[in-house]
């Protein structure tokens, strides 16, 4: 039986004694993780998963209860795991939840959302209500283009790289959408190319836009950018950089905007149009101060991330983007802006790159991301895009209701207390 010191122990004086002081740990001496692993574990990717849970078991010194707590598969099987990541051994559940009252584009929607944290779905399902008071939320996307770069060294920055480039553009752009037929039938591929000398990087940086229509794209835009840097020496003195898509994805872009009557945030202890002017100024704080601007833009993503996750999406690539187009102008912004109209009403609006994808990846692959699509009513990836955007102006709108009246606090410690409880109960029981 392995002695160890529970966390909760009071600490003896030589806990506290310097670091140097103390002896050198015992590589063998008694703990519930045997701190002779090495993490170095050639072929682990290659063992099947029961064996992956093992040797993670013996590294972490973890009970039968943890390895089954790591290796529950939720709604995927073994397969999918191992399809979708490597070195797999299980699945990690989040709480999925509904939120409600969502009017978008006339279009009645329940939108699911997979997240941790207390209070979001309630704040998005009220933001939508007060946004449904004046018609619910209105959803706007560009076409779904995605960008690329391509980096290419030159060896000569004097050359005509403006002429060259010009005169083989069409080429280029063909040459890019070649073995991407189905893509091309279906109205999307690469349609435009330009470029940028970066003197310091003595770079030249290729910009390639690719309609992607219904996926998200990354790999379609890498593949083609890829391709096309194969082309790049023939027609300049350059040897070749990077071939990566951008996640600050400014020509895919999704606009929403609600109105809500003042009438509408009538609450305890404050008027409609007060609170109105109190939701405004919270704005002008965020746009004036990047710490509040970004706490602000937190919250939006607290809406978006939820639904991006439950619907199989790339939330890291939306996140990077979001904050990116935060900081447009060179300072970063709110991403949401609120005005009040001439009669005191609130108008809001939310402009984000949002490159979601309803085919290719995760999304069509998870059974509870397929779930929540159908739920969705199936969305093309513009309609998806235009509800994920819908949630975080929602959640914006919520929080700045609370925090412009009666603080966050009180409804959100109401929700919190029952987290605390559990974690009391459960400390109890550990006792
Ligand atoms: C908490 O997760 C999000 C808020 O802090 C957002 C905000 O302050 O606008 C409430």
């Amino acid at each position: 039986m392995k002695t160890t010191r529970r966390h909760d122990q009071p600490m003896s004086s030589s806990d506290l004694e310097p670091k140097a002081a103390q002896q050198a740990p015992d590589p063998r001496a008694p703990s519930d993780r045997d701190f002779s692993c090495s993490s170095r574990l050639p072929g682990f990717y290659e063992l099947p998963r029961s064996e992956r849970l093992r040797t993670v078991q013996s590294f972490g010194g973890l009970s039968e209860a943890e390895v089954a707590s790591l290796g529950n598969l939720g709604t995927l099987n073994g397969e999918l795991v191992e399809v979708f990541i490597e070195n797999g051994v299980g699945s990690f559940s989040l709480p999925l939840g509904v939120a409600t009252n969502f009017y978008v584009n006339g279009r009645d929607v329940l939108v699911p959302m997979a997240v941790e944290e207390t209070s979001v779905l309630a704040a998005a399902s009220h933001g939508a209500k007060l946004a449904r008071c004046g018609g619910g939320f209105t959803a706007v996307s560009t076409a779904p283009i995605m960008t690329g770069q391509i980096q290419l060294l030159l060896a000569d920055p004097s050359v005509d790289f403006d002429g060259i480039l010009s005169s083989h553009k069409e080429r280029l752009i063909n040459y890019a959408n070649r073995g991407q037929d189905r893509l091309v039938e279906r109205g999307g591929g690469a349609c435009d190319l330009d470029w940028r000398y970066v003197p310091e990087i003595r770079s030249l940086i290729l910009h390639l836009y690719v309609n992607t229509c219904e996926a998200m794209g990354a790999n379609i835009v890498n593949t083609m950018c890829e391709r096309v840097s194969t082309l790049m020496p023939e027609l300049l003195p350059v040897s070749i950089g990077l071939r990566i898509l951008t996640n600050l994805n400014d020509r895919r872009l999704t606009d929403v905007t609600c109105y809500v009557p003042a009438s509408a945030l009538d609450s305890r202890g404050f008027e409609g149009k007060e609170v109105v002017e109190r939701i405004v100024m919270a704005y002008q704080f965020a746009a004036h101060d990047i710490y509040r601007a970004t706490t602000n833009n937190k919250g939006i993503m607290n809406g978006i991330d939820p639904v991006l996750i439950a619907t199989g999406n790339d939330w890291r690539a939306v996140e990077a983007g979001a904050h990116a187009y935060a900081c447009r102008s060179g300072r970063y912004m709110p991403l949401a802006v609120w005005e009040a109209t001439a009669s005191g009403d609130l108008v809001g609006r939310l402009s984000v790159p949002m490159a979601v994808g309803v085919v290719g990846g995760v999304t069509q692959l998870h059974p509870a991301a397929q779930a929540a699509m159908k739920l969705l009513g199936s969305p093309d990836a513009r309609t998806l895009a235009g509800i994920v955007t819908a949630v975080g102006l929602a959640q914006n709108l919520s929080a700045l209701r609370a925090l412009a009246s009666e603080g966050i606090q009180r409804g959100h410690m109401g929700l919190h207390k029952s987290n605390l409880d559990l974690l009391n109960r459960q400390g109890a029981s550990r006792q």
